[in-house]
């Protein structure tokens, strides 16, 4: 998958997508980032890229000629163009197995007080909020999305670590897990996981994954 970013931080994605998973997934050449700076597509003295709203009211709008530029400069035609705002759908487990189907995204993310309209009108072809709050900006966004999708990527997971029975894949929460020791300051493991009968183990885990979804996500069910 190749995924270009545009924003005005490009030093806020070193380290979260230099380490583990995300490292390794980028060194095997399965995911081929690249982080644009906005400002390399201002062409005036300053390097502007943001203005004040017609009809008043606080903070500054990111311009589009920086932005129309930049996406006409790195899109190609099968890129997918994503605006990262708390006004988009709502980023879930659903929207990042989607994503990994793609194999061509490009993340703008915003600052300030956001992107003028006919970014939005023009040039995404979706919007995603990683949830009802708002962040400063949008670079942390972008890497939450990132990384949700790249560990779906084919051949990123190791049998290790595969994504098939973590929370949300079946729409349930994951149940609980234990390792070494058995007993631990005078807690005990449930019995049925030292048992070694698989068929129970499953059921218990499934019982266990219902329930938990039950008390703490009604909503999912
Ligand atoms: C301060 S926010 C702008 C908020 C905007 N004025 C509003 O009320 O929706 C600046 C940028 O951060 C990013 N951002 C902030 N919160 C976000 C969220 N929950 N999901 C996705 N992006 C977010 C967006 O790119 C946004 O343009």
């Amino acid at each position: 998958m190749k995924i270009d970013v545009l924003t005005l931080f490009p030093a806020m994605f070193a380290g979260p997508l230099d380490e583990s998973i995300i490292k390794r997934a980028r060194d095997a050449g399965l995911l081929d980032l690249k982080i644009h700076n906005l400002r390399d597509y201002a062409h005036d003295r300053h390097k502007t890229v943001d203005d004040r709203p017609f009809g008043g009211g606080p903070g500054m709008l990111l311009k589009p000629e920086p932005i129309f530029e930049a996406v006409e400069a790195l899109k190609r035609e099968r890129t997918r163009v994503i605006l990262v705002s708390p006004s988009g759908r709502t980023f879930n487990q659903a929207v990042a197995r989607e994503l990994a189907e793609l194999d061509d995204l490009l993340m703008i993310s915003g600052h300030y007080e956001g992107f003028d309209e006919r970014v939005r009108e023009q040039l995404a072809q979706d919007e995603l909020s990683i949830g009802d709050y708002v962040l400063t900006n949008g670079a942390l966004p972008v890497m939450v999305i990132i990384d949700a999708v790249t560990r779906l990527l084919p051949g990123v997971l190791g049998d290790d670590e595969s994504s098939h029975e973590e929370s949300f894949s079946h729409g349930l929460l994951e149940y609980p897990q234990y390792t070494r020791p058995a007993t631990f300051r005078g807690m005990s493991v449930p019995e049925v996981l030292l048992s070694g009968n698989h068929a129970e183990i499953a059921k218990w885990r499934a019982e266990q994954s219902r329930q938990r979804t039950k008390e703490r996500r009604p909503d999912l069910l």
